[in-house]
């Protein structure tokens, strides 16, 4: 019987016009800690949703990485009507009317500098900007996850393939900030790239700098590569794509790879590889939540070194019980948020 939700908080601002919902999955494990975003719904109920799929991801993305947080989300609705950074002060309000128990951070369409206008009005803020000089996690994120990523893809290359990543292809879709950083770390251990993404300049640089080719956006998952690494959007991963994959191995950085929990068993019955994406991509939320702890850039990069062990644990239980990996991810998530919340309520 999965979780199910604690609570969610409707943001109905009338001075400001904010609309928005922070959903609270689970605080068994800590407060529950997960991003802001801003993005344009449809509908009220498709916001909800959201909030309510990414505020569960945030709880397993936690509890997977060992971090002593529970999972949340806040999404509010775009356009903002009027002043941004009245907006983002109501925001405040509304994260500290929660007392705590929720952590919030920058996410798709937010930034920094929003954050820095919530920190105004509540303390549970994480994503601000680092002092030059410090030792102190904190920053940007980015890099921290592609490091996640690009230890996750040794990892399923030695499984797969026995080899290290001399001479290996990855099919790189998304040339973002996880995508760049990972191909920089992928050609410096011998890797060779193709690479997609609709802003041909960024596609270009790529191949100038590290030697990649070019691929076409709408068929980079047909690429004759051995690793598919998706760096972009979410749901990329489907009925259509699956069969259509070259690589065994899929193994990348974007949130909520698979269209339904059902691909992963399409993934698995093509016999592809398939490395969860919470698992995989911790490695921001890591960071984020060693600022919030006041923790060292060495505590970041030891639990983020700890993403391949973690794999590889999945991967054994996975085949030893003939089950999708996604599936079993989700079941060891579970069990370390009910194992984790026994052991605070002793
Ligand atoms: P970003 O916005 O910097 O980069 C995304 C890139 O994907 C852009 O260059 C964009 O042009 C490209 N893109 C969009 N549609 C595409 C398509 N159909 N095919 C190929 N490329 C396409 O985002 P960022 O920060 O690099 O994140 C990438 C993914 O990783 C997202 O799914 C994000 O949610 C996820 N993620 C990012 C973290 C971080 O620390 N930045 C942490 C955990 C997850």
């Amino acid at each position: 019987m999965p979780l199910t939700h604690e609570a969610v908080h409707l943001i109905d601002d009338r001075e400001t016009g904010l609309h928005g919902v922070i959903a609270l999955h689970s605080t068994r494990l800590g407060p529950a800690a997960g991003g802001c975003r801003l993005w344009a719904y449809d509908t009220h109920s498709d916001m909800v949703t959201d909030a309510l799929r990414l505020s569960r991801g945030m709880s397993y993305k936690n509890a997977m990485a060992g971090l002593p947080f529970g999972g949340g989300k806040a999404v509010l609705n775009a356009p903002l009507e009027g002043d941004r950074r009245a907006a983002f002060l109501a925001f405040g309000r509304a994260v500290k009317a929660l007392g705590g128990c929720y952590i919030t951070a920058e996410d798709v369409g937010t930034t920094v500098e929003d954050m820095r206008v919530v920190r105004e009005e509540a303390r549970s803020v994480a994503g601000l900007p680092l002092m030059p000089g410090q030792d102190r996690a904190g920053g940007d994120p980015s890099p921290w996850t592609a490091l996640g990523v690009f230890l996750a893809i040794e990892e399923c290359v030695r499984r797969r393939l026995g080899s290290d990543l001399k001479g290996v292809t990855v099919a790189v879709q998304g040339l973002g900030n996880v995508g760049r950083v990972l191909c920089r770390m992928l050609t410096e251990a011998g890797a060779k790239l193709i690479v997609a993404d609709p802003v041909a300049e960024r596609v270009r640089r790529m191949e100038a700098i590290n030697g990649a080719r070019g691929w076409s956006v709408t068929n980079i998952h047909g690429a004759p590569a051995e690793v598919f690494a998706p760096c972009a959007l979410g749901a990329g991963l489907t009925s259509y794509t699956i069969p259509r994959l070259h690589a065994k191995i899929v193994c990348g950085g974007a949130n909520n790879q698979l269209q339904t929990d059902e691909d992963g068993l399409l993934l698995l019955d093509h016999g592809v590889l398939y490395a969860p994406d919470y698992v995989v991509n911790a490695g921001g939320i890591i960071n984020v939540s060693a600022e919030y702890l006041g923790e060292t850039r060495d505590d970041v990069e030891t639990r983020v070194r700890q993403i391949p062990l973690r794999l590889r644990s999945l991967f054994e239980r996975a085949e030893a019980v003939h089950l999708p990996v996604n599936v079993v991810a989700d079941q060891r998530a579970e069990e370390l948020i009910c194992a984790g919340a026994a052991k605070r309520a002793a």
